[in-house]
């Protein structure tokens, strides 16, 4: 078959060639934003009296009925067509005849997947989000239920305080937020056109830049075409946006299969989201959390692979370029299907507030407040206050009891200094709700918090 690029070729190319060079079966992806940039660029050749609105109007008739085929499945994807560029202008000249030849005036394929494959990220950057926004919705309605319920706030996943389960939750909400808000500043920030850079010096022709980036949405045209034929940051943004996404999603499925377990109990997912063993007829197993989890692999294998491509590239474009592509089709795709089944999983999870009050009688949580007593009550150096707390907890192991379960003569034995106002402070309860500093885990602190993500929710406009 001949070649778009034939011309100064003796011999045709060998099918080995086609498949390794052949971009077509995965850049078609690309085809809608192929057309609508194709329509933009002979529009604004025709202004600039280019084309004549004959030409023009022919070119855009034809790429219509070729974005019809392509939808209605007819249009026939070709791997000897190398890429989606070249097989839509072919098809545009069959349709229309030679004048289809005129559309890739002042234009190259450099410039024009650079347009293609920028418009794809952009958009998906905002679709990202807004999935985003929709789990941040489920995290937030289901905090607002749980901002008394206890649950043992870890470190080093030892029991270490008790915090309500709205503030554990409301964590997560403060990291999507920095991922929505990743996700839009990368959209803003790429929103330049690279269309008119052509292979990579410009053109001679009297084009409109402008014309063409204001008929595309973008809010601007890049500044040095030598660099826009060949940055790829705007790829790699949305790679590192995913991955870091998928870093939080798989912090909190890891404390879902936790929470699942027989030993912590302190959620139940849906049967519609848990699966069986094909063995042991017992089991329910936490595999949507997991493959979360582990999708974090192949979204940091993405954004490597592409900093690797780009790492050693001399101006402008060069072939290996055409490897951006499928690592951001796969961590795209698996960023919106994780952030659905995320959000039915949490929505439709039983949380099992009784089990997580009752984690809260053993590990000592409210250990660290008889020290804050011994030193608000009773002017002890904390480092003291510590060592005495530390007898009262071997004190509360020797008996198997909490620390918080200690009377009140085991604890004036300890230290004399102490007297029964402590009491009440033990109590987990109290213990929460005493943590009333700026963005701490009291109910109180807890519901202003929660009322910022509401407005955040409220407010946020992708
Ligand atoms: N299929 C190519 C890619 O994805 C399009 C650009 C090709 N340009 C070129 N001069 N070979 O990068």
């Amino acid at each position: 078959m001949e070649k778009m690029w034939s011309g100064r070729f003796g011999q045709s190319a060998s099918s080995l060639l086609d498949d390794f060079n052949a971009s077509i079966m995965f850049d078609r992806r690309l085809y809608k934003e192929d057309i609508e940039g194709s329509m933009a660029h002979a529009r604004m050749l025709q202004e600039q009296g280019i084309l004549t609105e004959d030409e023009c109007s022919a070119i855009t008739t034809g790429l219509k009925q070729v974005l019809a085929e392509i939808e209605n499945g007819t249009f026939e994807w070709r791997v000897a067509d190398e890429d989606l560029h070249m097989a839509i202008e072919k098809r545009l000249t069959a349709i229309i005849g030679d004048v289809g030849g005129k559309l890739h005036t002042a234009r190259s394929r450099n410039d024009q997947v650079a347009v293609d494959f920028r418009r794809y990220v952009i958009r998906k950057n905002i679709e990202i989000a807004r999935l985003l926004k929709q789990l941040m919705e489920v995290i937030v309605d289901l905090a607002s239920r749980h901002t008394e319920t206890l649950i043992p706030g870890m470190t080093h996943l030892q029991h270490a305080q008790p915090i309500n389960f709205a503030f554990h939750l409301l964590a997560y909400a403060s990291m999507f937020e920095r991922d929505i808000e990743r996700f839009k500043e990368s959209a803003k920030r790429n929103n330049i056109s690279p269309l008119g850079c052509a292979a990579l010096a410009g053109t001679p022709h009297n084009i409109d830049r402008h014309m063409t980036a204001r008929a595309l949405d973008f809010d601007g045209v890049s500044i040095n075409c030598l660099d826009t034929v060949s940055d790829r940051d705007f790829a790699l943004e949305i790679l590192f946006n995913i991955a870091t996404m998928m870093m939080h999603i798989s912090r909190l499925s890891e404390e879902l299969v936790l929470w699942s377990s027989y030993e912590f109990g302190f959620v139940e997912l849906s049967d519609a989201y848990a699966t069986g063993s094909s063995i042991m007829p017992q089991k329910k197993n936490p595999d949507v959390p997991e493959l979360l989890r582990g999708k974090t692999g192949r979204v940091n294998g993405n954004l490597i692979s592409l900093l690797t491509v780009m790492k050693g590239l001399p101006l402008a474009y060069n072939k290996d370029t055409q490897e951006d592509k499928e690592g951001v089709f796969d961590s795209v795709d698996t960023a919106e299907i994780s952030l659905q089944i995320l959000r039915e999983a949490l929505a439709t999870m039983e949380v099992k507030a009784e089990n997580m009050s009752r984690a809260c009688n053993i590990g000592h949580l409210s250990a660290t407040d008889l020290a804050d007593y011994l030193v608000e009550q009773c002017h002890i150096p904390f480092r003291t206050a510590h060592f005495i707390t530390g007898k009262a907890v071997a004190r509360a192991e020797a008996l198997g009891i909490d620390v918080s379960e200690l009377r009140f003569e085991e604890l004036h034995r300890i230290d004399e200094r102490i007297d029964a106002s402590v009491m009440p402070k033990l109590q987990l309860r109290s213990s929460m709700n005493a943590r009333t500093s700026q963005g701490g885990t009291a109910t109180v602190r807890t519901l202003e918090q929660l009322i910022y993500f509401e407005n955040y929710l409220k407010e946020l406009e992708l």
